[in-house]
């Protein structure tokens, strides 16, 4: 799917006792940027120097995942790809743009728009609509908004639970946005009905948010997104939450796809979390992972909350 995916090494063995931290050891056969090394950690492809950001995979079966979720999550919002009241916005920026279809997409649709998209990690489509770009940047490095000026609407997604991040993102959002401009985060998150039961499911979803608390992360930033837009100084802020059962049965088919598409990733969710914070081996973390699937797919009383907040830079007329 991806051509510009950056070459590495592939490390001979990932099982359990797999020396994996030891990024010296991965050698990886890197391009003259470090922004291109990669390393294969669990069977999958992780950055090597981000890997503290962003400790997920970013191999093509992630994209693909995150390219699927993309889709799923337009259909869902009635073919929009954002909810913002503005119609065509001149000049928009897609913060961790990932493989950048968001932005490919939003470019292609409106065509008189001038379209950014900003990643960590080189893993953007080569072929874009001439009125997209991408830029491989750090937005926790303080003054990262100043390369992005005059933006009439700022789309950020996935937070991964870092309010930290949260912050420095709505801060650096509010100076490049102009006066009445917008920005949108969209993220999703799981809501429980009885957190203490005791199936894999529950003891999956534990675990995790453990690993989560210890590398400084919330599962449950979502739920936060209008008080920290109106405290970083936008105003008519707006939320529109989306619960999807994660019990599908007699769901449509739209809504199975988005909890079978979240399912897909719960290992690329924990493997590295779980071994970092709770010494969670490659075999273990996989056999929780299934079993979590299993009992999901048998049925969880709860809901996948996705949720979309929006607010609104003063200073217009
Ligand atoms: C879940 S993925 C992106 C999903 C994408 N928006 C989509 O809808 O397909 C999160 C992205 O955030 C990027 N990221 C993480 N930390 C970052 C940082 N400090 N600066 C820029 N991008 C970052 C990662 O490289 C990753 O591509």
């Amino acid at each position: 799917m991806n051509d510009t995916l950056p070459l590495a090494t592939p490390l001979e063995d990932a099982s359990d006792s797999d020396p994996l931290d030891d990024i010296e050891e991965a050698s990886t056969r890197s391009f003259d940027l470090a922004l291109h090394q990669s390393v294969y950690r669990f069977g999958r492809l992780y950055s090597v120097i981000h890997r503290d950001q962003h400790p997920w995979p970013i191999d093509e079966l992630e994209q693909d995942r995150l390219e699927e979720q993309s889709i799923l999550l337009c259909e869902l919002f009635r073919g929009r790809l954002f909810l913002a009241p503005i119609e065509s916005p001149r000049s928009v920026l897609d913060i961790k743009t990932g493989t950048g279809c968001w932005a490919i997409e939003c470019a292609d649709r409106h065509p008189a728009s001038t379209v950014c998209g900003v990643d960590l990690v080189k893993m953007q489509h080569e072929w874009v609509p001439p009125n997209c770009e991408f830029f491989i940047d750090d937005i926790c490095q303080p003054g990262w908004h100043t390369h992005y000026k005059d933006m009439e609407f700022i789309h950020i997604s996935q937070i991964h639970g870092d309010r930290q991040l949260l912050s420095l993102l709505l801060e650096g959002s509010y100076s490049c946005c102009i006066p009445g401009g917008w920005v949108e985060i969209c993220d999703m998150s799981v809501q429980l009905e009885e957190s203490g039961e005791n199936s894999p499911f529950h003891g999956f979803f534990r675990d995790i948010a453990t690993a989560y608390a210890r590398d400084g992360r919330q599962l449950n930033p979502p739920l936060h997104f209008g008080t920290e837009l109106a405290q970083h100084g936008f105003v008519n802020v707006t939320a529109h939450s989306y619960l999807i059962p994660l019990c599908t049965e007699g769901c449509d088919q739209l809504m199975r796809g988005i909890v079978r598409n979240w399912a897909a990733g719960l290992e690329a969710y924990s493997l590295a979390l779980m071994e970092k914070h709770l010494g969670k081996g490659y075999l273990e973390t996989i056999l929780l992972c299934a079993s979590a699937r299993e009992a999901l797919r048998k049925g969880i009383k709860g809901v996948l909350q996705i949720q979309v907040v929006y607010g609104q830079k003063p200073g217009f007329n």
